[in-house]
């Protein structure tokens, strides 16, 4: 059989199955049309060894003597006997490429197994790999992994991948990749706040626009893990998997698990290069985010469990005067739902809060002209709750007696229990519910939060967190198939449901509780390098943060804020003269570039000084290019900390078009703002920001422009236009 071979924007796949199975010959830079004969690449047998060349598989199997993590792994269970066709030998049955997807059948008769899988190589170089594993023998399979891996290339040699807890979520960490297996593990039952949503391996140094890198993201928001295995020859494989509990999933005859799918990019210009490929792919989906993103004020941080009618209807005129476009009234709305101690699952309007309902509230946010928003928790339920007094078998625990009968209950989490979504009636009561509101309130956009751990969670006494995630998904699925127009939001406890799972199903998430403009610019970068920023909610908050007590000015927030989806979780009624002026000046901003910051490139330099950031939005090049006078770029120029030296030197903006000019200005603070701009720029500023800069984009990006010495914790916003 031919190999087989996708190819594009630069990135080439080839899968061969000279050797009997399937494995990727290569996965990185393209290879142009012709492929020699891959026989060339058998590795040579090393000394106390197999007699056989090693294929590293697309399913890696013992069998072969992988000696690395395996692909599968499971057991037949024959007359209530376990452990049987624990070996498989998967060999090619089909491998055919239609476009740029190729299928590949692999079947072990013996066993009675067979592992099919897809792989899609998306036109902006994203891949995508799904691995299916079917029973076909006559007895129950247990699966207890099935991983989706890809080989990197010797050079690859650090890792990067993030981690992260409530309020700083997903920060990098770095080390050389080793021989042996680096995991990480996430087994919160939901995708989790340390959760890697990018695994990347890369070769020595390797930074946002140099070097090569190999970056894989799992799609999935249940309990995973995602590995780096090098094995003793030297050859490493990258991937992940659904880590299964215990006899999570037994596939009776004909039955078929389905691994949760693996995304991955090659890039040989650093992480910039992953993060366009991911863009790519998001932007190019039919049901992508389309419009402006309107301008949020979120209730959360402005009044918390304090839900007052004539509040919200005076915080929702402020907010509109400001320029707000879609209002959210967050938690605390429902029946007994007075703190967090209460009320989960029940899904009503509290009467005695609001005795006509939420209509007196909608119609006043429409009236403003606002959409109107509304946090929920479907997933989650209170012991203080109608629905679990009327329905306490529907608490999930691990005991195969429910809390009903006396069984144990998971510790409590911010005081609450998961609904079990696994049995038909709970699923079908929160569905009704939830649609119910959606039916009888013009709601346009759902905060959907998930706020604990799924811990010792069963069904009937066994594991389940496998069908929980896909009830959950099924719940997402029929809400917004029944309520089309409806946005969600993915939140859990701030930014611990972020992945492509969720992301298929959801519209925006919310990245972190915390609204710290200084931990904001590293969560929203790293959770930026694979979500691009119009589905990333980025809030300004209070001038002192709620989560960290840091004070900082409003500029700040507001530059931090507005490369995502912006708006803000704060009592805009008590943001008063300049203050509101500026607020209002940068909500103005917003309107006047979100298409380009929710369309562009994303760039980040490769800044020499540790104390700065420099991020951007580059327009992308359609045809005939961007017009002479439009904006083609903007750059925020972040100062996190005091630098080493006196200044920090000339600051290159990359990614620009090299033989066009441009004009380099300060968008914020602008001349206007001198005295202002003053608590911004330490000392003089520079001498070309007073009327700014004119060179093309090569100089910009080789050379660079020497930046005003900024105070640590404030940002400076510069606008590129095109000549
Ligand atoms: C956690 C979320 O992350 C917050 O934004 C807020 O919605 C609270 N839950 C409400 O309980």
């Amino acid at each position: 059989m031919q190999p087989l071979h996708l190819r594009s924007a630069g990135t080439s796949l080839v899968v061969s199955t000279h050797r009997g199975e399937a494995e990727i010959s290569h996965w990185g830079a393209d290879l142009g049309e012709t492929l020699p004969d891959l026989a060339i690449l058998n590795e040579p047998i090393p000394p106390s060894s197999a007699d056989a060349n090693v294929p590293a598989g697309l399913i890696p199997q013992a069998s072969s003597s992988w000696q690395g993590r395996p692909g599968l792994r499971g057991h037949r269970v024959t007359d209530g006997m376990p452990g049987f066709d624990f070996s498989v030998r998967l060999r090619v049955v089909s491998a055919t490429a239609d476009g740029n997807t190729a299928v590949v059948v692999q079947s072990d008769p013996d066993a009675g197994i067979t592992v099919t899988s897809h792989l899609t190589l998306h036109p902006g170089g994203l891949l995508e790999l799904r691995n299916a594993v079917t029973n076909d023998g006559t007895s129950p399979f247990q699966v207890d992994e099935l991983a989706t891996v890809l080989p990197v290339a010797p050079d690859a040699v650090e890792l990067l991948d993030l981690t992260g807890r409530w309020c700083r979520e997903r920060h990098p960490q770095r080390h050389s990749i080793q021989q042996g297996t680096w995991v990480r593990t996430g087994r919160h039952g939901r995708t989790g706040h340390d959760s890697s949503l990018l695994f990347a391996a890369g070769t020595a140094g390797f930074g946002n626009r140099h070097g090569k890198v190999w970056a894989t993201h799992l799609a999935w928001s249940g309990n995973h893990e995602q590995f780096a295995d090098r094995v003793g020859d030297g050859r490493t494989m990258i991937g992940g998997s659904e880590l299964l509990g215990p006899a999570e999933v037994l596939l009776q005859p004909g039955e078929t698990y389905t691994a949760p799918a693996l995304f991955a990019a090659y890039s040989d210009r650093g992480l910039d290069g992953i993060t366009e490929a991911f863009y790519s792919w998001f932007r190019a989906r039919p049901h992508h985010v389309a419009g402006p993103r309107p301008v949020v004020l979120n209730t959360w941080e402005a009044v918390y469990f304090d839900h007052n009618l004539e509040t919200l209807i005076e915080l929702a005129g402020s907010a509109a005067d400001l320029g707000v476009e879609r209002f959210v009234l967050d938690d605390g709305w429902f029946r007994g739902r007075r703190n967090d101690h209460a009320g989960l699952g029940d899904w009503y309007v509290d009467e005695s809060v609001w005795p006509g309902g939420l209509t007196p509230l909608i119609e006043a946010v429409i009236a403003h002209g606002m959409e109107f928003g509304l946090w929920v928790e479907p997933e989650m339920i209170s012991i203080n709750s109608d629905i679990a007094r009327a329905h306490p078998e529907w608490i999930v625990g691990p005991s195969a007696s429910s809390y009903k009968d006396g069984g144990r209950l998971p510790v409590e989490w911010r005081h609450q229990h998961v609904i079990d979504l696994v049995n038909p009636d709970a699923w079908q009561y929160v569905f009704d519910r939830i649609d119910a509101l959606l039916r009888d309130n013009k709601i346009s956009y759902l905060k959907w939060d998930q706020n604990r751990d799924l811990l010792e969670h069963g069904h009937s006494g066994r594991a389940s967190v496998h069908q929980q995630t896909l009830a959950a998904y099924r719940l997402f699925d029929a809400l917004r198939e029944a309520h089309p127009s409806v946005e969600i939001e993915s939140c859990s406890s701030g930014g611990a449901r972020v992945d492509l799972g969720i992301l298929e199903r959801t519209d925006r998430v919310w990245a972190s509780d915390c609204n710290d403009a200084l931990e904001r610019q590293t969560i929203q970068r790293w959770t930026g390098m694979v979500v691009p920023p119009e589905l990333v909610g980025g809030h300004i908050g209070p001038s002192t943060s709620h989560t960290t007590a840091r004070t900082h000015d409003l500029s700040f927030r507001a530059i931090t804020a507005f490369f995502g989806h912006f708006g803000m979780e704060w009592d805009v009624r008590s943001v008063t003269g300049a203050e509101r002026e500026e607020l209002k000046r940068f909500i103005t901003l917003y309107k006047e570039h979100r298409a380009l910051i929710h369309s562009g490139l994303a760039v980040r330099a490769d800044a020499p000084d540790e104390s700065l950031m420099v991020h951007g939005v580059v327009a992308p090049e359609h045809d005939g290019g961007i017009p002479a006078g439009a904006t083609a770029a903007l750059f925020a120029v972040v100062k996190t900390r005091t630098s080493f030296a006196e200044q920090v030197g000339r600051v290159s903006l990359p990614g620009l078009d090299p033989s066009r000019t441009y004009r380099v200005e300060l968008l914020f603070p602008t001349p206007v703002d001198a005295d202002y701009g003053h608590t911004i720029i330490e000392a003089q500023p520079v001498s070309w920001l007073a009327s700014g800069a004119e060179a093309n984009g090569r100089f910009l990006g080789e050379v660079g422009l020497p930046m005003p010495v900024l105070h640590p914790e404030h940002a400076i916003l510069l606008r590129l236009t095109a000549f």
